[in-house]
């Protein structure tokens, strides 16, 4: 890949996801854009480039952003935030919505769902506490595949050993024939799943009543003005618990 390939590469992915990439990441792209080529036929990265630069093929636009994105994730990462949901949040959520008794979850960015889905558990777990609140959590990405699989709510032993506590595997998932672990209805049916950029107008999302609990550190990949665009409308305590939280 040439230099002019790699920024021009940069300078999309910037533009369609937010993803800022630095000047060393090149090696980067290679390895994440060989597949996507391999699985189009295209012959090489400079052909894939000039492709995307005809600016015609926006399913190919897709699958080049989407092989860019970093879909890290597992249950209860960094603790710390679900600490701040059980403790502060939600006790003040509910104090505010008292009347309505229904509180709204919007986990944005949830990869293949293990975020959304331990927000769910926790919620499970503290059922009593909830004081026959509703809870319905909406978990949105733009990535097609890790929303699929999130849906799925299928995991791999390796998935469930990272960050789930044991006595909650064995409560809330069973397993399948694979080896595998799904996680039992009664959980899934608590998380919606939509595909969603967040560089898109989301406004029909906004009276949601919380937001993403690790946008921030998350948000330290974007460039400043969608920071600033989606930093603007995440609510004031969700910055405060974010930004105590410690990343692994
Ligand atoms: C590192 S994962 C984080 C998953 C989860 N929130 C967590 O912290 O465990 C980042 C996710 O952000 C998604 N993403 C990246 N850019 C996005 C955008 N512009 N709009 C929506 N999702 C995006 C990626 O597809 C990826 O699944």
């Amino acid at each position: 890949m040439t230099g002019a390939d790699f920024e021009f590469i940069r300078k999309l992915l910037k533009q369609r996801s937010g993803l800022m990439l630095s000047a060393e990441k090149q090696y980067l792209v290679e390895s994440r854009l060989m597949p996507v080529a391999q699985r189009n036929r295209i012959p090489d990265l400079s052909e894939l480039t000039n492709r995307l630069r005809a600016g015609t093929n926006e399913a190919l636009i897709a699958e080049v952003v989407e092989a860019m994105t970093t879909n890290e994730t597992f249950f209860f990462r960094d603790r710390l935030p679900f600490d701040h949901v059980r403790n502060l949040v939600l006790p003040a959520l509910m104090a505010a919505r008292e009347r309505h008794k229904r509180i709204r979850i919007w986990c944005a960015a949830s990869s293949t769902g293990q975020e959304p889905y331990s927000l769910a558990m926790a919620m499970k777990e503290m059922a009593p506490a909830l004081n026959g609140f509703r809870i319905e959590i909406l978990a949105t990405d733009l990535s097609h595949e890790v929303l699929a699989k999130a849906e799925a709510g299928i995991y791999s032993q390796f998935e469930v050993q990272r960050g789930l506590p044991i006595q909650l595997l064995l409560k809330y998932f069973k397993q399948t024939d694979d080896a595998s672990w799904q996680l039992k209805d009664e959980v899934r049916n608590m998380v919606q799943f939509r595909t969603l950029n967040l560089l898109e107008n989301f406004s029909s999302l906004s009276r949601m009543a919380c937001s993403a609990t690790r946008w921030r550190a998350w948000a330290g990949t974007l460039s400043g003005n969608c920071r600033r665009t989606i930093g603007s409308w995440v609510p004031r305590s969700w910055r405060t618990v974010t930004a105590s939280s410690r990343r692994t």
